[in-house]
Order: C-alpha cells, then structure tokens, then sequence
C-alpha cells in the first residue's frame, strides 16, 4: 500500500507576509487524521520563514529546484542540495515543466539535478509531462517515458524509496483544463510499467501523483485512480482550505 502524497507548489508567488500567514493556516490543519504525507514549495527566499511558521506541523519543506553542480563552489545564481538541507527542506521538486521551457533544462540535466539531490540526502519529486501538440499527435506516452528513462539511467534501486514521480501535462498546469482520471490513470499505468522493466518492486512502490489544475472538485475522482498516489498542486495550494480539502481527498 503507498502512502499518497499531497504537494503544493508555490511557484513564484506570494510575499514574505503572505507565505508566513499561509504556513501558519497550514500547520494548523489536523493532519494527524489523515492518511497523505503533505509537503509545501515555497520560492527560495521564503524557504526558512515557511520552515519557522511550520514549526513541528507534519507538513514537510520542498524547494522547486536546485543545482546540478555537487558540492560548494564558483555558481554565481545556483543553490546546493546541502544549502537547502540546512534551510530545512527535506524535498526537491526537479524537471518541472517551468524549468525545462523557461531554463531550456533537458532531459540530461534534469537527470544531473535528481543525481545530485539524492547523493546530498534529500527526497525528489520529478516531473514529467508532455505538451499539447505531443498529446495530439499521439506522442504522450513516449515523451514522458523518455522523460523517466533519462533519470532511470543514473538511478539504483535503493533510490527510489526517495523518489516521487509526478506526472504533469503541460497543456493542464495553470490552464483549468484537467485531465480526466481515465486519460491520467493511462498515462500513469503507463509510467509504472516503464519503471517495471527497470525494477518490478520499485514499480510497485512507487509513488506517482498527478499535477495540472488539481483542485479540490476533482482531486477525489483523480486520486481513486489505482495508479494516482496524490498530486502535485499549483494554483490551488496557495489557499489553506482548498489545499485542505484536496488533502482530505487522499481519504
Ligand atoms: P496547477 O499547477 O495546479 O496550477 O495547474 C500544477 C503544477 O505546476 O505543479
């Protein structure tokens, strides 16, 4: 049985006020009763103050990105795993759509960047997902596949227990427009059977939570799919009561 796992992904939004008033809603919800692990992205410069206003909550601190470089050095712009493990995150999200069109981050270097977090200690939430043009001409499973494969390559086994997968079509983030549970639960079975040829216990175990236009009307149709384990939220995570109610979705 997989834990289902709730993310909220911040993005560029909020200001130091706002994202400290929206820690302390959350870290007052009862989590305790229910069954999602739940995790909140911040922007970098509000990473501490979310870590602080969280406090002892059970919601865990991701950043949306990091270096691909390992270690310290001469990276003028680029944050390391181990900076952000002692700014309290214990979560990563790497490959997200964003960042792959707005930094031109290929496959390669999203491969680099989970490489690194995992070997600095950190957890990973990868994204893949593929645009509408792809979708239309029916390339959807074949993109994200090549999306996973690129990070299957410098991965072990003894990974993946730090590892969540979140799939996010382009054409659904941000938009309104959601895929429906069948369309998800296709592409994620598909993603599952990907990381079967690589590791059948892995697959197995492996979380895969959906992303774009979750909301809290149609995060509990999403997540009874067999193979949606949660969902990585945008838009509607900035709201403590519908990010509540897209975590007690998770039933
Ligand atoms: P959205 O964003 O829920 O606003 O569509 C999801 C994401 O980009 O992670």
């Amino acid at each position: 049985m997989r834990t289902g796992l709730v993310a909220g992904n911040w993005k560029m939004h909020g200001t130091l006020t706002s994202v400290r008033a929206l820690a302390s809603e959350l870290a007052k919800l009862p989590l305790a009763e229910s069954n999602a692990e739940v995790v909140v992205a911040p922007g970098l410069a509000h990473l501490t103050a979310v870590v602080d206003a969280l406090g002892d909550a059970n919601i865990a601190v991701a950043a949306q990105d990091l270096s691909a470089f390992a270690g310290e050095g001469a990276h003028t712009g680029d944050v390391s795993g181990t900076q952000l493990l002692e700014a309290g995150c214990r979560w990563v999200i790497v490959g997200h759509s964003e960042r792959r069109e707005d930094h031109s981050e290929s496959d390669a270097l999203v491969a680099s960047k989970v490489r690194v977090a995992l070997d600095q200690g950190l957890s990973v939430i990868l994204c893949v997902g593929e645009s509408l043009e792809q979708r239309e001409s029916g390339d959807t499973d074949a993109v994200v596949a090549r999306q996973l494969t690129a990070v299957l390559d410098v991965l072990e086994p003894a990974d993946a227990s730090k590892l969540v997968l979140a799939y996010e079509p382009i054409w659904a983030i941000g938009t309104g427009l959601t895929a429906t549970p069948e369309q998800a639960q296709a592409v994620h079975a598909g993603l599952r059977s990907v990381v079967a040829q690589w590791s059948a216990q892995v697959a197995d175990e492996l979380r895969i939570v959906y992303g774009g236009s979750v909301k809290a009307d149609n995060a509990a149709t999403l997540f009874a799919q067999p193979d949606i384990d949660g969902g990585l939220v945008g838009g509607a995570s900035l709201d403590a009561g519908s990010f509540a109610d897209i975590i007690r979705a998770i039933g």
